[in-house]
């Protein structure tokens, strides 16, 4: 039986019920657009993750981008981040016209080096967009010292660390605006496309509500130039139900980390680390090997599929060459970008299946 490196249909048996009833009350209730579960879902969420406003949006991208814009960042303007992301961290940032500056990373946690973002700070920089990546927040005591330091805004892109903590906070809370997907494979994932963004700030929150919606507070009225970027009612109601089990998700995430921890713990697979003052959501189950392809390939031979994310560091990446930067500008970045790939992870996942896994990787590495 083929083993995959996310799967939805077993967690989608378990509720399918209370879905089909979350459906069946917007489908009933006459209201299809920004109503009732949009707003209980970003009320529901911001209070989650510990700030007071969230705005639902169409997507992660999207939540970045407007996030930006209401931080009034765009042509002119630098936004420190990471390559190695999705290309959404980056494309949103260049959307508004501004320009995204990379920072290498941590080779151990694979997040932003915060030693190196002072090297690169100029008159142009606006804003630090740190991406908790994989499931795990980036240091944000250093980020947001050297954002007071320099007057920068913080924008933290949640998009893999729903319930991810630093230092008991939960990502998102700590700077001026958060961005999260809940595309399905998430930690917190629909089915289909979806975002929010979160903040302490109520005219940050009043900005975005208008920007998301072509600019308007009452409709028909523009006051300023907008979007549309609505979250839908269904997906918010479908939100609704699955954040109830989010803890849940992220502890059999953990376990589940836990077990592969102990499994391959005397394997010669460089295994993912929590730093010692966060608590890693495991979006993903990341390691490192220098013959990473070839173990793909074996495993593949064993019905057994594993993913990559991500095997192009963006500023290498044709697309967005006219951001100055080479191979070779960040090393890190771009030896991750050859050894890293990830294990079967996500809820549903069975004991079983993590041991065929685990077997199966234990076998190959016996023999490359
Ligand atoms: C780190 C990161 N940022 C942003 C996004 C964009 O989210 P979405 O796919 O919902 O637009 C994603 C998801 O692909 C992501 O992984």
């Amino acid at each position: 039986m083929k083993i995959k490196v996310w799967d939805y249909l077993d967690e989608y048996r378990i509720e399918k019920n209370e879905i089909e009833q979350a459906i069946e009350d917007v489908l009933t209730s006459g209201y299809l657009i920004l109503g009732e579960k949009v707003k209980r879902f970003e009320e529901a969420f911001s209070a989650y993750c510990g700030v007071n406003f969230g705005v639902g949006v169409d997507n992660g991208t999207d939540a970045l981008f407007l996030g930006l814009k209401a931080l009034n960042i765009g042509k002119g303007d630098e936004v420190i981040t990471v390559s190695n992301t999705a290309v959404p961290t980056v494309s949103a940032i260049t959307a508004t016209g501004a320009k995204a500056v990379f920072v290498d990373v941590e080779c151990d946690t694979f997040l932003i080096d915060t030693n190196k973002i002072e090297d690169i700070i100029t008159k142009k920089t606006k804003c630090i967009l740190p991406v908790h990546l994989f499931g795990q927040c980036a240091d944000m005591n250093r980020i947001i010292g050297i954002a007071k330091k320099h007057n920068l805004f913080i924008l933290e892109d949640c998009a893999q660390s729903h319930g991810a903590e630093f230092e008991g906070k939960k990502a998102g809370s700590m700077s001026d605006l958060a961005a999260f997907s809940f595309y399905p494979t998430k930690i917190l994932g629909g089915f289909g496309d979806g975002g929010m963004v979160i903040t302490k700030n109520r005219d940050l929150n009043d900005k975005l509500r208008r920007l998301r919606f072509y600019g308007m507070e009452k409709t028909y009225y523009s006051i300023e130039q907008g979007y549309n970027s609505r979250l839908d009612e269904l997906h918010a109601s479908i939100l609704l139900k699955k954040l109830e089990h989010l803890d849940d998700y992220i502890a059999r995430r953990r376990q589940l980390a836990h077990q592969y921890d102990e499994y391959l713990k005397n394997s010669s697979l460089v295994l993912p680390k929590e730093a010692k003052n966060r608590k890693h959501a495991y979006y993903l189950y990341v390691v490192k090997h220098p013959k990473r392809d070839l173990i793909i390939e074996e495993l593949k031979k064993k019905d057994i599929f594993v993913n990559i994310s991500y095997p192009w560091p963006i500023h290498t990446m044709e697309g967005f060459l006219n951001l100055g930067f080479k191979k070779g500008d960040l090393p890190v970045t771009e030896k991750l970008a050859d050894e890293i790939f990830s294990l079967p992870l996500y809820p549903s996942l069975s004991d079983a299946d993590q041991k065929t896994v685990v077997q199966a990787l234990i076998d190959i590495l016996k023999t490359i």
